[in-house]
């Protein structure tokens, strides 16, 4: 029988990355080749069972760490994170190449370009995946090539094929260089080799960001959009082939949320998260708990367990009538159901375009790296939601966040986004269909990978 064609996806241990990673992996499983995703220990006890059985073949490698670890360890061990798994991915692929399956192709995240170096040392070529917006990597290289400095002289910047952009729109770490200096280091070293790079991967599709994919193309980088990396079965309710979809990390409860969206009306509820790092203060959490109510509206609240101590004393006995808050959910699962009719987000990537990709209109409310990026295209560029504003403490008030929902979900005010996110829904579908944008660029890099 002939031996398919083995390929390593390497994420780096956080949700946001492993999610658009694993759907990729298991798109390429469906082109016909041997996907292992290499998770890293750190996510060893978090992991959820995977939901259905797994087209995809799942390893741990060590990165130093058997924790759930926070972000602020994670980005404290940057260097270690580097010297562990360059020596265990090294090991595993010496492992593998004297087994029945030895790996012709590693797919890295852009967070990790030194797994390319690791690869080649066994004669393995590699593509970094990115997992934020082209938009937002673009900026980061421009700022790594220096062609705009920090700290910024100017209130806007002016970049090719951009809107322009103010301060505030650019990713915390640029606006704020001193915030997380390790981080702004991860995310412009993904330039270092790049460019050495087969291919180059972005988790997203070539409709949504037209114009920043067509300057890159310009630039002859070999880019490959291959998203929205989201299961079939969301895009396209026809299609039931693709019955497991996630790896969480932490702990859904879906039969609660399930059970309380089916009994309310179309649109009617305001789904809330903020993924899996951003922290609120407790002056913000306090603000959005009173603008949430305020809206009068149902609206099912993600805060996961570390976050849950913010909350008003008395607060889910003050809202049992309208608000459901629950520590995790299946997010796709959600945004897929009939009663959601707006997403109040943080915007990190993943969300923004699992919203877009889901049709439901948005309120933006980012927090830090790339999500005021992605908050500027979702109100100026896509036109699917509007973006809070924050007071002079850099606060989004009760009085704010009331105003925005009603004007996503009141039918006159949210009419013209809902049109935009039903367009943009049918535009990331037609991208993942067979002959789409997305599909025939996964379709052609499977291709040229057989026949090297
Ligand atoms: C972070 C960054 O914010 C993001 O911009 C970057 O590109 C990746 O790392 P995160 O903050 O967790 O990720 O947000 P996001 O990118 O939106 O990813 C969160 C993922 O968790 C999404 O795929 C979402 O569907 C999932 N999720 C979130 C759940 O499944 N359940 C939840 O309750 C909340």
């Amino acid at each position: 029988m002939e031996r398919k064609t083995h390929i390593l996806v390497i994420p780096y241990p956080v949700q946001g990355h492993i999610n658009p990673m694993l759907q990729f992996s298991k798109r390429l499983a469906t082109k016909g080749t041997r996907v292992t995703l290499v998770a890293t220990s750190t996510i060893r006890n978090s992991m959820q069972a995977l939901q259905g059985a797994s087209s995809v073949n799942i390893e741990i490698i060590s990165d130093g760490s058997e924790g759930d670890e926070t972000v602020e360890s994670l980005i404290a061990t940057v260097d270690r994170f580097k010297d562990v798994v360059s020596q265990s991915l090294a090991e595993y692929i010496e492992k593998l190449n004297s087994s029945k399956y030895p790996p012709k192709f590693i797919v890295y995240d852009c967070a990790l370009p030194w797994a390319l170096d690791v690869a080649r040392k066994y004669g393995i070529d590699g593509a970094p995946f990115y997992t934020q917006s082209c938009a937002v990597n673009l900026v980061y290289y421009h700022f790594k090539k220096g062609t705009v400095r920090l700290p910024l002289e100017e209130p806007t910047v002016s970049l090719p094929s951009m809107p322009k952009l103010a301060i505030n729109d650019l990713s915390s770490l640029l606006s704020n260089p001193s915030s997380y200096p390790p981080l702004l280091n991860l995310f412009l070293d993904q330039f270092s080799n790049f460019l050495e790079a087969k291919w180059i991967f972005f988790s997203s599709f070539k409709e949504l960001e037209l114009e920043v994919v067509n300057w890159v193309a310009s630039q002859k980088w070999p880019i490959k959009t291959i998203g929205p990396t989201i299961p079939s079965m969301y895009l396209d309710k026809r299609l039931e082939d693709d019955k497991e979809y996630g790896l969480h990390l932490f702990k859904p409860d879906m039969d609660a949320c399930i059970k309380w969206l089916d009994r309310k009306e179309t649109n009617s509820v305001i789904y809330t998260s903020f993924g899996s790092l951003a922290s609120l203060g407790e002056e913000q959490m306090q603000e959005l708990t009173w603008g949430l109510k305020n809206s009068n509206c149902y609206f099912l609240w993600v805060v996961r367990e570390t976050e849950q101590k913010k909350l008003p004393t008395n607060f889910l006995q003050e809202i049992a009538e309208k608000g459901l808050v629950v520590s995790w959910c299946s997010q796709l699962e959600v945004l897929a159901h009939k009663a959601i009719g707006c997403f109040m987000t943080h915007c990190g990537w993943n969300s923004t375009l699992e919203a877009l990709s889901l049709g439901v209109p948005m309120v933006a409310m980012p927090q830090w790296t790339d999500q005021p990026t992605n908050a500027k295209f979702i109100a100026d560029v896509w036109k699917v939601g509007v973006r809070i504003k924050l007071d002079e403490r850099g606060i989004a008030t009760k009085e704010e966040i009331e105003f925005c929902i009603r004007e996503v979900i009141e039918e006159e005010r949210g009419k013209e986004m809902r049109m935009n996110s039903v367009k943009w829904k049918e535009l990331a579908k037609e991208a993942m269909d067979e002959g789409g944008s997305s599909d025939k660029n996964i379709e052609e890099f499977v291709a040229e990978l057989v026949g090297l």
